[in-house]
């Protein structure tokens, strides 16, 4: 059985985490898993949990922007400036790694990702903890991934050692992934921060490497899913609604499908729209209709995960 905790009870994750158990921990957008970044075994008991192929790489997660040096080499002058007006925060920055990660972390690759996250009980525990710690979102593979710790639970109970239980996300999406090597700023996966906020702070265009060879996972056909397909449209008339289905939208329609309303702005909706998935999902429905909002900063990472969540299944 898998315990929830509260932060008065963080020396236990401390105790665990150094033991080489896994911990899933609150961050501002999404609940990560939790392991020792430098621990083979570890790693290795992260990707059995999640049950995620081998080879996929993790991002770790950091107590400060000072730690960069003993993860990275070789590190870029954007990547510096970008952690250190976006850190804590939802952005995760590739760079080249050092020789201190567990090579089974980065998918035996030569970058890390690395974050430092926005969530005031996790901080610490990477504080007390002193190292780095891999953090996948803390669901099951190819499942929408949690913004509350009953949500991990759903998904791992029995399969981790901890949910540190920091209540709902704040963002309730994962952060923005871009690439900082030689070239270009390179765009993996939009997220909490805009591409257009990255751009004005660096003075640069961002190159967007999403239609590329798939680089994250995330770029999988069929990603962020609930059981019950998924259909997006710009408005519910476009559906062809039944009773059967349920809507996640930012108005309540007049038929007889159950809505669930989210929003009205962006960034409401992105908050609430992984909690509705599941909860959609638990209403046993035919189809999942989502209506979402047609502006906001944080649009584009809105529309990334629903086309993956409503991709065909393999
Ligand atoms: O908001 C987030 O980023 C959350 C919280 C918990 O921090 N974490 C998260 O992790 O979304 P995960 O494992 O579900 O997604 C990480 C993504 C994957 O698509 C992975 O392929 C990509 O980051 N990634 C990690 N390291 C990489 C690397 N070295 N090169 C390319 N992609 C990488
Ligand atoms: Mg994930």
């Amino acid at each position: 059985m898998t315990q929830i905790i509260t932060i008065d009870q963080l020396d236990r994750a401390v105790e665990v985490l150094t033991n080489g158990g896994l911990v899933a921990f609150p961050t501002e957008t999404v609940y990560g898993l939790g392991a020792d970044a430098e621990s083979s075994v570890a790693v290795s008991a992260v990707f059995e949990a999640k049950g995620r192929p081998a080879g996929h790489p993790l991002i770790v997660h950091l107590a400060s922007a000072s730690q960069l040096d003993r993860w990275a080499v070789d590190i870029d002058d954007r990547a510096r400036r970008l952690a250190a007006e976006f850190w804590p925060g939802p952005l995760t920055i590739i760079v080249r790694r050092s020789e201190v990660v567990a090579p089974e972390a980065v998918g035996r690759r030569e970058t890390i990702g690395l974050r430092v996250p926005d969530h005031p009980m996790t901080l610490e525990l990477l504080d007390r903890f002193g190292g780095g710690l891999v953090g996948p979102s803390a669901n099951r593979f190819g499942h929408v991934s949690p913004t509350a710790a009953q949500h991990v639970l759903d998904d791992l109970d029995g399969r981790i050692d901890l949910v540190l239980d920091g209540g709902p996300a704040r963002v309730g999406l994962e952060s923005t992934i871009v690439e900082v090597l030689d070239g270009p700023v390179t765009l993996l996966r939009p997220g909490g921060v805009s591409v257009d906020a990255i751009q004005a702070f660096l003075g640069e265009q961002v190159v967007d490497g999403r239609d590329g060879q798939s680089r994250a996972a995330g770029m999988l056909a069929s990603h962020y899913a609930p059981r019950a397909p998924v259909t997006v449209v710009k408005s519910r008339h476009e559906a062809g609604l039944s009773d059967t289905d349920v809507v996640i939208a930012t108005e309540p329609g007049e038929g007889q499908e159950h809505t669930i309303v989210l929003g009205p702005d962006a960034a409401s909706f992105a908050h609430g729209l992984y909690a509705a998935l599941r909860q959609a999902d638990a209403m046993g429905p035919g189809r999942i209709v989502i209506v979402p909002p047609s502006t906001g900063l944080l649009l584009p990472a809105i529309l990334d995960r629903l086309t993956k969540s409503s991709a065909p299944r393999h």
